[in-house]
Order: C-alpha cells, then structure tokens, then sequence
C-alpha cells in the first residue's frame, strides 16, 4: 500500500491543542489515508470524529484500517463531497468544535497511474477524485475548443503558454483523440520544452486539469463560509492548501468573515526545512487557522 505522509501534522495538532477547552467533536473533510485523522483520535481520546472523504477508495481504506474506532463509535466515516456534507450539517444545526481540511490530491491517488493524476506513471487521463462523477480529463482534452481549454490552461494552471498548447492539443487530438497522461504529457512537453531540471514542462498543465475536472475553486470558495458556521462558540477550523490559487481564495474567504470570528495566525503557517526535505508533497502547504467568536 502506498501511505500518505500527513502535512504539517504538529502545527495543526498543536492548534487544536492549545484551544481553551479541548474540541470535543471534530470534522475532517478530507479523511485521504487518515493520516491526520489517527493522530487526532490519538492526542484528543475525548473527542468524536466524523471524517469524510469524496473518494470510495478513501473510505474503504478507513472502514479497513480504522475498524476499532469505528466500532467503539468514537470515528465515523462519510462518503462525499465536502460542500455537499457541509450543507447538510448546516441544514441539521450540526456544529463542530473543530474543523480541518487538507486540500488537493493524496500520495495514492497522485501514485496511482489507474486514477490518471500522474505525469510520470502513465495511466488513463481520468484526474476524478470522485469516480461518480461524469467528467474526466479525457473529456475535457478531447472535446472542449480551444479558447476553454486556454483559459483554464491560464487561469487554473497560470501557464505560459497556454494558446499554443491548446492549439496544438486540438490540431493532436484530429489525428487521434488523446487516451493516456503520458500521450498529453508528451505534446505538452514539445510545445513548452524543458527549462528547469526536475520539473516537467507539463505539470502545471495537469494542475489546471485536475483543477477542471473536480471543480476544486469553486468548491474551496462556496464552502469556507459555510464551515465558518459549522463551528461552535471558540471552535476552530484549519485549512491546508498546496498552491496560490486555493492558498489566495481561503486567505480572503476567511478574511471576509472576521466579523464571525478571528485569524489566529497573522502570517501563513508554512513547513519547517526538515519536513519539506522529508516530504516533496509538503513543499507548497500552507496552513490557515481561523477561531470562531464567542
Ligand atoms: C491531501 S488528501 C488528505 C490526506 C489526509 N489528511 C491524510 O493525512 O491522509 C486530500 C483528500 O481530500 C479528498 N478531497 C478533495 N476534494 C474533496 C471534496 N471536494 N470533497 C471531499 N473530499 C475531497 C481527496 O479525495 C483526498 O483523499
């Protein structure tokens, strides 16, 4: 099995840790390999976890590894999107004392050439974090024009050269539609050519992509203010992002509603030298704290 080495573990535990009392219900959003989830289960024993995931992997991998807790009723697992799960506690007058979410992609998913998120592994251009869904990459590189493929291209991907891309992407796809990562990948990497070592030219390409196919912006934006208010009197919610995009829209969603609560950091909390040097992936995490008022 691949694992999934939790990001910036110690500050959100100390986070949570140093509240005035203790949170005694917590919901992760994004239970992944529940990474974060275990150590919180492990240094709050007196709170209940519900922790959810969008993706039936995740959760089947939580129903066979966290069997005990689930048993003993102190965590319990929900397959779905955050949004709509948030909506539906906000609907219920469910509230939480704590509230987390580790954005984007887990290691297995990313490692997984089957779901079609790696540059490297070649596998079926899928990127859906949900399986449910309908839309996938293939979909997108094979049928949408050029000018919306542009624009995520940029606007998702800030790629530089986004125009050529899409055009070449549309004159490739006329010979024979585009069926695997690595064939986009390649036609990626002719038009954008390598210009930093270990960086491959169509990484940000597969970012805007992944990005399109979970519609992860606007997901991100809509539900910030509903998980605001999901939180009880001092409860606290933490975000961890892994790149500008989502990084810009949680500082000013959350900025936006200081009127319900504070910042509790002033500056981004960001990964110690050590743990990016152990962990490629925590490279880019930045991590968001906000405390509901009284
Ligand atoms: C970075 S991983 C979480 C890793 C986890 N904290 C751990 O330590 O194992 C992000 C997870 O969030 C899930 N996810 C992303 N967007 C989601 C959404 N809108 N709703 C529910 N889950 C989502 C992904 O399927 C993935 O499993």
């Amino acid at each position: 099995v691949t694992l999934h080495q939790p990001v910036l573990l110690e500050p959100v535990l100390q986070k949570f840790l140093e509240m005035d009392s203790l949170p005694k219900t917590l919901w992760d959003g994004t239970f992944g390999r529940g990474g974060h989830c275990r150590a919180f289960l492990q240094r709050m024993p007196d709170c209940q976890i519900t922790a959810s995931d969008c993706d039936s992997e995740a959760i089947a991998f939580g129903e066979e590894n966290f069997k005990e807790e689930i048993n003993s009723k102190r965590l319990r697992l929900l397959l779905g999107n955050y949004l709509d799960i948030a909506k539906q506690f906000s609907n219920d007058g469910v509230k939480f004392d704590a509230v987390f979410l580790d954005l984007g992609v887990s290691s297995p998913q990313l490692d997984d050439a089957d779901r079609g998120f790696s540059l490297y592994n070649d596998g079926p251009l899928d990127m859906r974090m949900d399986q449910s869904k309908a839309l996938t990459a293939r979909e997108i590189v094979n049928s949408w024009n050029a000018d919306d493929l542009e624009k995520i291209f940029v606007d998702y991907g800030e790629a530089k050269r986004a125009q050529r891309v899409a055009d070449r992407i549309i004159h490739e796809r006329a010979k024979k539609e585009f069926e695997t990562t690595k064939s986009l990948a390649d036609v990626i990497a002719r038009v954008e050519g390598w210009r930093r070592k270990g960086h491959h030219p169509a990484t940000q390409y597969f970012q805007a992509l992944r990005i399109a196919v979970n519609d992860e912006l606007r997901i991100v934006e809509e539900v910030l203010p509903t998980l605001i208010h999901l939180l009880a009197p001092k409860g606290r919610l933490q975000v961890i992002t892994f790149h500008s995009l989502e990084d810009r829209i949680t500082k000013y969603k959350l900025k936006e509603s200081t009127e319900f609560g504070r910042l509790v950091n002033k500056k981004v909390i960001k990964p110690t030298w050590d743990e990016q040097k152990d962990n490629k992936r925590a490279r880019s995490a930045k991590l968001r704290v906000f405390e509901r008022g009284e």
